[in-house]
């Protein structure tokens, strides 16, 4: 298991953001471009007004990267709860992005099926790839953890925890408001090349030793499905986030 420890969640935003960095010029120069499927919540704002500051975003060659979403809640996306809204604030709206290579959930579509196949649809364009054929890799996907263990819009107990085939689907999550959303799969979450997982603070502590030191129960803690197929996955966690872990973990994390 690959965690990387910061003191802080300003750290941490700051490790996630020198990541990215990194990653982008190697698969730019590797492939030509940069695929990067972006994560929801509140956890990656830091991380993501960080990679716009003026120390960092002069080293992304934003004209090659193409810009996904793990998930979206179904609101329009001028909506405050939208995931893409907030990544325009704290990124997009700041860095020389070109329109076509942001590729969002139009999750506000009322056939909600339809806006994920949509976007099943708009993946597969984006990679030049076919829909009935393997999902295409991101070069980076970037999740969050909730308190109840789900990752993206996959939460305990639903169909989509089931899911072998599509590589996006929509969900009602009642226990998460706004319930209504769209997500992507595993099958495709796993066939990213680089997973980061950003979990910062102490009300994600217990949850974060069940699903790192726990016994493997991914119908409760569906993050527990994520697992590269041939790529690497790092959690980076802030130490508030990492405190209930066992001290081996948290010492080798910490070297
Ligand atoms: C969403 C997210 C979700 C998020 C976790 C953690 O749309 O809600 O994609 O999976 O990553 O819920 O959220 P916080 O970072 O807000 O704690």
């Amino acid at each position: 298991m690959n965690i990387s420890i910061s003191p802080d969640a300003g750290a941490l935003a700051r490790v996630a953001a020198e990541q990215f960095v990194e990653l982008a010029q190697a698969a730019v120069l590797a492939r030509g471009r940069f695929t990067v499927a972006l994560a929801g919540g509140c956890t990656p704002r830091r991380m993501y007004e960080t990679l716009a500051g003026p120390g960092l975003r002069h080293r992304v060659d934003w004209s090659r990267v193409d810009l996904f979403w793990g998930d979206e809640r179904a609101v329009p996306r001028e909506h405050p709860d939208s995931n893409c809204r907030m990544a325009a604030e704290a990124l997009l709206d700041r860095v020389p992005i070109p329109r076509q290579r942001i590729h969002r959930i139009r999750a506000e579509m009322a056939d909600r099926p339809a806006a994920a196949r949509d976007y099943q649809t708009e993946i597969a364009r984006a990679f030049e790839v076919k829909e009935a054929g393997q999902p295409p890799s991101f070069d980076l996907l970037l999740l969050g953890m909730g308190t109840d263990g789900h990752t993206a819009s996959l939460f305990a107990g639903g169909e989509s925890l089931r899911e072998g085939r599509r590589w996006a689907v929509s969900v009602e999550a009642p226990q998460r408001p706004p319930p209504s959303r769209i997500t992507l799969t595993v099958p495709i979450l796993n066939r990213a090349r680089e997973i980061r997982v950003l979990v910062a603070g102490a009300d994600k502590s217990v949850t974060l030793r069940a699903v790192l030191q726990g016994p493997h129960e991914p119908a409760r803690m569906p993050v527990q499905l994520v697992k590269p197929e041939n790529g690497r996955m790092i959690w980076l966690v802030d130490e508030a986030a990492a405190s209930a872990l066992e001290t081996a973990v948290a010492a080798e994390a910490a070297r």
